[in-house]
């Protein structure tokens, strides 16, 4: 194994993991855990339940309710004694042109990526506030800066997520607490899967557009998350950090 620079390390830290039953989530958790946090790990999917273990606890609920938002952080204190880090990364995406979309599909997404956001960010503050501070990572993504075809509900959504994390930042600056965002650019996982139509294919086109020629990986932003959650960038809040292989660049 590597060595972690010393700045990195989140040995003694509580972080809770949003989304943690696959994709960018999983890899976040496998990854703070490895630099020594204890994890609480939440995902609407009951597979979240697998990942238990002596420094992991895991909670099963849907992030657009204020019950799994409380029942999240109550665990984080009960089991490990703080919240010490938040990273909000559940999400979903809703591809489809603007005159196709629902009032449904906005309330379904505003829901899950916007409220479940605020829900968890207000619970982890109230406890952060209580220890001096804390680090919260949101996970935002490109179309919170740049607009994107058939994006209209979800890209609302990211802008949302971006401005939570100004807000957080600004608000609560002074007591030791820093909201940043990491601006994704495209992820292969599993989000477009029953969404988009061959989203395998749609994935490579996606790499495509990226100067860095490919997708990115889980890792490629899981590395990103730890490193804003980790103690070393003392002076970064309120950001909105691209890693999207230089789309935004364009
Ligand atoms: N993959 C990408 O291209 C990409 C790009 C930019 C941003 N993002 C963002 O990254 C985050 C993670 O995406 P991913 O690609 O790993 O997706 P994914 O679909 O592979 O994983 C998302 C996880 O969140 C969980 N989840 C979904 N809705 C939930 C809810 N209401 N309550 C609790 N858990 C819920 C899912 O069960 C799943 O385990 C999302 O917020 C997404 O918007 C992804």
């Amino acid at each position: 194994m590597m060595p972690i620079p010393s700045g990195w390390d989140l040995s003694g830290r509580v972080a809770i993991v949003t989304g943690a039953a696959r994709g960018i989530g999983l890899e976040r958790v496998n990854l703070l855990w490895s630099r020594g946090a204890r994890v609480v790990a939440s995902d609407l999917n009951p597979s979240v339940n697998e990942l238990g273990g002596e420094d992991i606890a895991t909670f099963c609920g849907d992030i657009s309710q204020e019950a799994t938002a409380i029942g999240t952080s109550r665990l984080a204190l009960q089991r490990f004694g703080s919240i010490d880090i938040l990273v909000n990364n559940a999400g979903r995406t809703m591809n489809k042109p603007l005159i196709d979309m629902s009032t449904a599909d906005w309330d379904a997404i505003m829901a899950i990526n916007a409220r479940g956001n605020f829900l968890h960010s207000r619970e982890a503050v109230r406890a952060m506030l209580g220890r001096g501070g804390g680090a919260i990572v949101n996970v935002a993504s490109i179309v919170s800066a740049v607009g994107m075809k058939d994006t209209s509900v979800y890209g609302a959504s990211m802008g949302a997520i971006a401005q939570l994390t100004k807000v957080v930042a600004v608000e609560y600056g002074d007591r030791g607490i820093r909201a940043n965002a990491v601006s994704s650019g495209v992820v292969e996982t599993d989000i477009l899967e029953g969404i988009v139509e061959n989203s395998r294919s749609t994935l490579t086109a996606y790499g495509n557009a990226h100067p860095i020629g490919r997708v990115a990986q889980p890792i490629d932003i899981a590395e990103v998350i730890a490193f804003l959650a980790s103690p070393a960038p003392t002076f970064m809040t309120g950001a909105l950090v691209m890693a999207d292989g230089g789309y935004t660049a364009l």
